[in-house]
């Protein structure tokens, strides 16, 4: 699916969307602990380049592909799905066009297997030999 707008349409749309987002994981309580390692503005950056390039826009990322962004980090499905519901929330909360939040959904999407742990925190491995692990599951009164 290729979008019809020009980049910096795309683009804006994308950093709208990324902007709204972090916000929300950054006042979540629980969610945040998991970003505790890195700044809402720099997550903020790296992943709307991230998007805009998977969208077909500029290739301006240059972080880690998203498979190898986060073997230190215990990510589930009941994490995998809270982060899903804040980011339809950013995309309600901007009036993102349906088909930038479909498609951002699709790639999100083709990650998913690469990125969650189907056994316990013994799967996580540091990027680097001092990177913190981070295991932070769901709490149970946010389990739905
Ligand atoms: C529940 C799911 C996810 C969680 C909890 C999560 C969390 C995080 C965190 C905490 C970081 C920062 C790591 C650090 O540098 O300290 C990060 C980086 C990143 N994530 Fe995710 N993420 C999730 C899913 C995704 C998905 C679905 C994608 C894209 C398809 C993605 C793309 C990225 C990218 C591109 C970076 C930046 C990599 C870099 O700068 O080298 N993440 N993520």
């Amino acid at each position: 699916m290729k979008i019809e707008m020009t980049d910096e349409e795309l683009y804006n749309w994308v950093f709208k969307i990324a902007d709204t987002f972090y916000d929300l994981v950054y006042k979540d309580v629980w969610f945040k602990k998991i970003f505790r390692n890195i700044e809402q503005d720099s997550i903020t950056a790296q992943q709307t380049d991230f998007m805009v390039q998977n969208m077909g826009g500029p290739k301006r990322f240059s972080g880690r592909d998203a498979k190898d962004a986060h073997p230190q980090i215990w990510i589930d499905e009941n994490i995998w799905n809270y982060r899903e519901d804040l980011l339809k929330k950013a995309f309600k909360e901007v009036n993102a066009p349906a088909e930038i939040c479909e498609l951002w959904l699709k790639i999100d999407n083709a990650f998913k297997l690469s990125i969650i742990n189907k056994g316990g925190v013994e799967e996580c491995v540091g990027r680097f030999k001092t990177d913190e692990i981070i295991y932070e599951p769901m709490p149970d009164y946010l389990k739905k």
